[in-house]
């Protein structure tokens, strides 16, 4: 059996959060720990970490990191938690800033993280089984575990696992970066291995191929990022490694998500309590000043609001779909564009469309609890965390046929009632408006379908357990 794990990330709850890869990274190391394993994970320690929690860590260890242009210390402090051990990697320069990404420093950032990273296994003489990395931040490590640090016979032993959430953001710098911020030799350029582009490199690229195994986050995903349409240029890089790329769907964590004990919620509820779901919607349109109506349909949003979500759409279709007796309930922040168009309806229609601008932990999950149905319509999504916690929560999901949301989403049958949600196929504002119109036309019209509905969608297994097992088999099958 694998003994010990090591994952490593830019973001992980209940620490730090910018979408679902601090969802994962909370949850699928204590659902491993259960296993027996040896689990820890790695993290920066940021600004909102510094306020909010170092008081309570632990001091581990500093030590210097050196690679290219980077001499400075750092210093690692930890926190065990459901039976998973937390390191952070303070430095206050690079990480106590505002937000998470985004600075023309990110290479050097996340240059520095990596190597510290490794240098914090020889500080304390730990060298995991497995190494399991996630998304660009992070997946230059099995690369420099390779090379760099390739001196010790520990490094060169160690297996890696790199999964990628969101193939969108790849790492890409310029090519002098290869030195400055990871501190590898030129050469790695020269024969194309780190080179993305003509003049560029890519951490991603680099652990797509130093990996022993590449996986992402739901078979469909793992299908398409070998298409031009989904695979960002890096298509033919993954073909390369295809007898070693697949996709396990990820789960969400049942203790956080579980509207029957949720303290957020304005009335817990649960399958056999369902008519308490109702005290949740009322609750929430009276936060917003929307008509207290229990047998209007609700719809729910709860995104990162990007073209990635699909969001140019609604935008597209929403004067039309709100002439429907309908209410809406948005919460999210992102491209201006959407964030505009949405200020403006909430002033148009303020009897029919809520709008909340920014991030809101509480309020997502009041959201997820008052919804009827919940919007997520994305132009591609790798696996989606929302649309699992929203069907735990009685809300059924619309979502576009793709990625992990055609793997989680059971399209609604009207012969036969079967179905956790509502799905459209293509890319047409209007198919997505004619779905809209659908399960409108099934909330008002066919209520005993939707009951069936809600309660198949509660019902579905979204845990980590399969997929839990089915890494827990990945490992073993590198590491025998
Ligand atoms: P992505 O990681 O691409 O943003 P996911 O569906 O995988 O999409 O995960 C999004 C996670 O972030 C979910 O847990 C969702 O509830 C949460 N989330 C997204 N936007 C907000 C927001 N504005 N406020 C609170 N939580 C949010
Ligand atoms: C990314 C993807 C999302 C996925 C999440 C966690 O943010 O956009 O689809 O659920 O990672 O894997």
């Amino acid at each position: 059996m694998t003994q010990s794990i090591l994952f490593v990330a830019s973001e992980g709850l209940p620490y730090i959060k910018s979408g679902g890869l601090a969802d994962v990274i909370g949850s699928l190391p204590k659902e491993l720990a259960k296993s027996g394993a040896d689990v820890r994970v790695v993290l920066p320690l940021y600004k909102k970490m510094a306020i909010n929690d170092h008081e309570r860590f632990d001091y581990v260890v500093s030590y210097d990191v050196n690679a290219g242009n980077i001499h400075t210390m750092a210093n690692v402090y930890s926190e065990v938690r459901d039976g998973v051990t937390f390191y952070f990697i303070e430095h206050r320069d690079m990480f106590e800033r505002d937000e998470l990404y985004g600075y023309g420093d990110d290479a050097y950032r996340f240059g520095f993280f990596q190597h510290a990273t490794c240098r914090l296994l020889e500080a304390l003489s730990y060298f995991p089984d497995i190494i399991h990395t996630h998304d660009w931040h992070t997946a230059a490590i099995p690369f420099l575990c390779r090379t760099f640090y390739s001196y010790r016979e520990e490094f060169r032993k160690i297996k890696h696992v790199l999964t990628i959430h969101n193939l969108a953001f790849q790492g890409v710098f310029p090519e002098h970066e290869l030195w400055a911020s990871l501190g590898m030799n030129y050469g790695y350029f020269l024969d194309g291995t780190a080179r993305f582009y003509n003049d560029q490199i890519s951490y991603m690229k680099l652990g797509i191929l130093y990996a022993d195994k590449v996986t992402t986050v739901s078979n469909t995903y793992a299908q398409e990022i070998l298409t031009d349409e989904f695979g960002e240029n890096m298509q033919y890089v993954l073909g390369l490694r295809y007898f070693d790329l697949s996709g396990i769907v990820n789960g969400i964590d049942y203790d956080v998500w579980n509207s029957e004990t949720d303290e957020a919620l304005a009335k817990p509820f649960g399958l056999d309590t369902i008519e308490d779901k109702l005290a949740n919607k009322l609750a929430l349109q009276a936060q917003f000043g929307l008509p207290q109506d229990k047998d209007t349909i609700l719809v729910g949003v709860v995104s990162r609001l990007t073209w990635q979500k699909g969001f140019y759409l609604m935008v597209e279709k929403l004067p039309e779909m709100l002439q429907a007796r309908v209410q809406f309930v948005v919460l999210g922040n992102g491209e201006a564009n959407i964030e505009n168009t949405f200020n403006y309806y909430k002033h148009a229609y303020p009897d029919k469309f809520a709008f909340y601008q920014g991030y809101n932990e509480t309020l997502a999950h009041q959201i997820y609890a008052a919804s009827d149905l919940f919007f997520m319509p994305s132009m591609f999504e790798p696996c989606g965390i929302s649309q699992l916690i929203a069907m735990r929560y009685g809300a059924l999901p619309l979502v576009r046929e793709t990625g992990g949301l055609k793997d989680t989403v059971w399209p609604y049958n009207q012969f036969n009632q079967e179905g956790t949600g509502f799905v459209f196929s293509g890319k047409s504002a209007d198919a997505m408006r004619m779905v809209y119109d659908y399960a409108l036309d099934t909330y008002y019209n066919r209520p005993e379908d939707w009951k069936t509905l809600v309660a198949n969608a509660m019902t579905k297994d979204v845990s980590w357990e399969s997929s839990a097992k089915a890494y827990l088999d990945l490992y073993q099958s590198i590491t025998h």
